[in-house]
């Protein structure tokens, strides 16, 4: 069942676990995150970026299916647009059928994040569409940004930034970046800052650059009050190192061959992972609210 992310994440913040958001720029890759979810009875969030959409996954094409995939499921599946960076991006995303839009303007000052956020929600609750924005600055790993606290989120500037703009879930940055870290580094997060975020703001919290955290990591953000992981790379390496794995072991496997390996490595991999964050058995349709804060 296709839904918006506003239910699915208050339930996930009610009851202390996660569900986990995975950028899937293909059709293998979005039947492989939603069947994982229907095997594991979990909520599941299929995303993609701008960039992911410009190179790949052209909306107007790739979006009708997965809808209908998310219809055809047994459990709720949300579709999200990933780091939505400006207002025609939004309407396009609202156009091809997104149930969520993520509004990033959190390297912008204060102000203008909060000017456009409001904007959009205005809009997307208008419409029954959720709403996730970013305080703080979660940047990229290869840039070293998780390690930079002053783009951390300020818990008093959460709180506000809550109250004027009426977001669903807020992403906040407490020492993950997207993308891969060096070899051997795992990120320090600042469980602190997130315990005075959820105390603060009672509301879903989202981590982004899920991936190369550890699990140890992970386990104590969803403790801590994340309610929505992001993961992107660590699902792109899942099926690379299944890929590499089967041509090493036959070097005759044909495209489909590989195609259906790539597919059952991110399954099996998104499987391990809602059971990680505690979304298996999750699944509920008791969704009262479907989009509006106010
Ligand atoms: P990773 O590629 O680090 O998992 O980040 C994904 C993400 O946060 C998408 O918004």
């Amino acid at each position: 069942m296709l839904v918006n992310m506003k239910g699915m994440l208050d339930a996930a913040n009610r009851d202390g676990y996660a569900v986990m958001a995975v950028n899937s720029v293909n059709m293998e890759m979005a039947r492989a995150v939603i069947e994982a979810a229907n095997e594991e009875h979990s909520p599941i969030i299929v995303q993609m970026g701008r960039g992911q959409m410009a190179k790949l996954a052209h909306p107007q094409d790739i979006l009708p299916m997965i809808i209908r995939m998310a219809e055809r499921a047994d459990v709720p599946v949300c579709l999200n647009l990933d780091h939505g960076p400006d207002f025609p991006t939004e309407v396009s995303a609202i156009h091809n059928g997104f149930t969520n839009l993520m509004i990033d303007a959190s390297s912008l000052p204060f102000e203008e994040n909060v000017r456009r956020t409001r904007v959009i929600t205005d809009m997307a609750h208008a419409m029954g569409i959720s709403v996730e924005a970013e305080l703080g600055h979660v940047g990229q790993a290869a840039d070293g940004d998780g390690r930079t606290d002053d783009l951390y989120t300020n818990v008093a500037q959460a709180v506000e930034f809550v109250e004027r703009t009426g977001v669903d879930a807020l992403a906040v940055a407490i020492g993950t970046a997207h993308g891969k870290y060096p070899a051997g580094y795992v990120p320090k997060l600042d469980f602190n800052r997130l315990a005075e975020l959820k105390a603060a703001l009672k509301m879903p919290l989202v981590l982004h650059g899920g991936s190369g955290s550890g699990e140890e990591n992970i386990r104590r953000a969803v403790a801590g009050g994340i309610n929505k992981i992001n993961v992107c790379t660590d699902a792109f390496h899942a099926a690379e190192k299944a890929m590499k794995a089967k041509w090493e072991a036959e070097p005759e496997t044909d495209y489909l061959g590989i195609m259906v390996t790539a597919e059952a490595a991110i399954k099996a991999f998104v499987k391990d992972y809602i059971r990680l964050i505690g979304s298996a058995n999750r699944y509920t349709f008791d969704y009262a609210d479907n989009g509006s804060r106010e």
